[in-house]
């Protein structure tokens, strides 16, 4: 795996899509120690309120208390080289970079971070642990919710992190946090069970210690994998299951590790750029399918018309769990010049193109015509690339008119729950997905539905 596939999977990842959440009032207490280094110290409490009162206008903070949260905990301190308006940018932060230049630590976007928060709804007096210390910065947050009568224990797989997430807690004159250099894999048997159990790498599976480890009536936040597309999932024990109470859009880097995933990203031919996101370890002809890319089939219309953001939010979910040949072509920095594969989903130096995989076709997502003026919605149809696509291409169309015909199902309502691995389980639901340890089943509930209601299947 190329170095710069690495950091494209990271980033495609990064771009996450958002549930709508409720409105709340903002607190302010005092607290943390606030050093300005050279800026002015009035400017550095400015800047923090700025961007809590932009978290809570975009929903992304609902409760006071996590609101108060953010007001105390100085992010600057805990990004020690970040200048102090960078620091309050809604804006994750690379920290540490492998040697093959992929991004492995950060401080994560204070959206994501916030809303992942609110799913884990820590209370005063809990005991938490967090798995990926990395700054430490989220772990003065936790310290923050559960306040002196709880305990935070945060872990990290790198030993360079976790003293850095010591120096920082230390200058930011957070107490009594556990910073543990150990697997998060293995979770923290010596200081179980947890009331609340969250991490912020993103999981292909959940680990048998997590679910060990979690306290009765518990609950584990974890950015997980569903076949490629990561969703910040709140899981919480069902008899003899676990099942979401809340799940939302996120992206993270890898868990690193003896429980790290599957790697999803391949370079598609020799020139860089271009990358085939399939999240399984099946063999593929990756010659054939980038020679595939010179051979344009002809394009289907599907009559259905979508923005960017409902592919990301939406229909790339409903692919994935539809379809266990759904992918995502990714193109970068030169690669957007060579303008092989439509630029569905664009972003700055990036561009996403949702696929299915077969053994030497591609049939791809393309934009057809745009739609009303003023808006950034478009035609989707489909193009075959190689010469026997034609059936993935009608299965994608199929799959297109499905998700316009359910009424564009999105992340909300989507409902999860984790069997262990060897339950045998029946219908009804929308997809099944195989980890090694857990077996996923996951299906569309109204969005009052809450865990454990509806019939159990396994
Ligand atoms: C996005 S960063 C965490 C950000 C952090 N919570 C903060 O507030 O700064 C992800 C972290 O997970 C850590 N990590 C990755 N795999 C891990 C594992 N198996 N066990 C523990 N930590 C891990 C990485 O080293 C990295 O520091």
């Amino acid at each position: 795996m190329s170095a710069q596939g690495h950091d494209v999977a990271w980033r495609t990842a990064c771009v996450a899509t958002w549930e709508a959440v409720h409105d709340c009032q903002s607190s302010r207490v005092q607290g943390m120690k606030d050093t300005s280094r050279g800026h002015p110290e009035d400017d550095i409490p400015m800047l923090r309120n700025r961007m809590v009162d932009e978290l809570i206008v975009s929903n992304r903070i609902r409760s006071s208390h996590l609101a108060a949260a953010f007001r105390t905990v100085p992010r600057h301190i805990f990004l020690p080289d970040a200048d102090p308006t960078s620091a309050y940018r809604d804006e994750a932060i690379v920290t540490k970079w492998a040697a093959d230049g992929r991004p492995v630590s950060s401080s994560s976007q204070p959206a994501v971070m916030a809303a992942m928060l609110e799913q884990l709804d820590a209370q005063t007096g809990q005991s938490v642990l967090e798995v990926g210390a990395g700054t430490g910065y989220n772990a003065a947050l936790l310290a923050q919710l559960v306040g002196a009568s709880g305990a935070v224990t945060t872990i990290d797989i790198d030993e360079d992190l976790v003293e850095q997430a010591r120096r920082n807690l230390r200058a930011a004159g957070a107490d009594g946090i556990s910073v543990v250099h150990a697997d998060g894999a293995e979770g923290w048997p010596r200081a179980a069970p947890f009331d609340r159990i969250i991490l912020t790498a993103a999981a292909w599976d959940l680990a048998p210690a997590w679910l060990e480890q979690l306290a009765d009536g518990g609950r584990l936040v974890l950015p997980l994998s569903l076949r490629g597309v990561q969703r910040s999932v709140a899981l919480e024990r069902v008899s003899n299951y676990m099942a979401s109470v809340s799940i939302v859009g996120c992206g993270f880097m890898p868990l690193r590790g003896s429980f790290a995933g599957p790697d999803p990203v391949r370079p598609l031919g020799d020139e860089p750029g271009l990358f085939l996101e399939l999240d399984d370890e099946r063999p593929l002809n990756l010659v054939a399918l980038s020679a595939a890319l010179e051979h344009l089939g002809d394009e289907m219309a599907t009559s259905v018309t979508v923005t960017p953001a409902e592919i990301m939010g939406g229909l790339g979910l409903w692919l994935a769990l539809h379809d266990s040949d759904a992918g995502r072509l990714i193109t970068l920095g030169e690669g957007l010049n060579r303008r092989l594969v439509p630029a569905v989903v664009a972003f700055p130096g990036m561009a996403l193109t949702p696929v299915l995989v077969g053994d030497q076709a591609l049939a791809a997502l393309i934009r057809l015509n745009p739609a009303a003026a003023g808006t950034d919605a478009f035609e989707v149809g489909v193009r075959t690339y190689g010469p026997d696509g034609d059936d993935l291409a009608d299965r994608l169309v199929a799959h297109v008119r499905e998700w316009e015909a359910a009424g564009r199902p999105s992340t909300t309502g989507l409902r999860i729950r984790a069997y262990p691995a060897a339950e045998s389980c029946s219908g009804p639901f929308t997809a099944l997905i195989d980890k090694y340890h857990t077996r996923l089943l996951l299906d569309w509930q109204p969005p009052a539905t809450g865990p454990g209601s509806g019939p159990t299947h396994c």
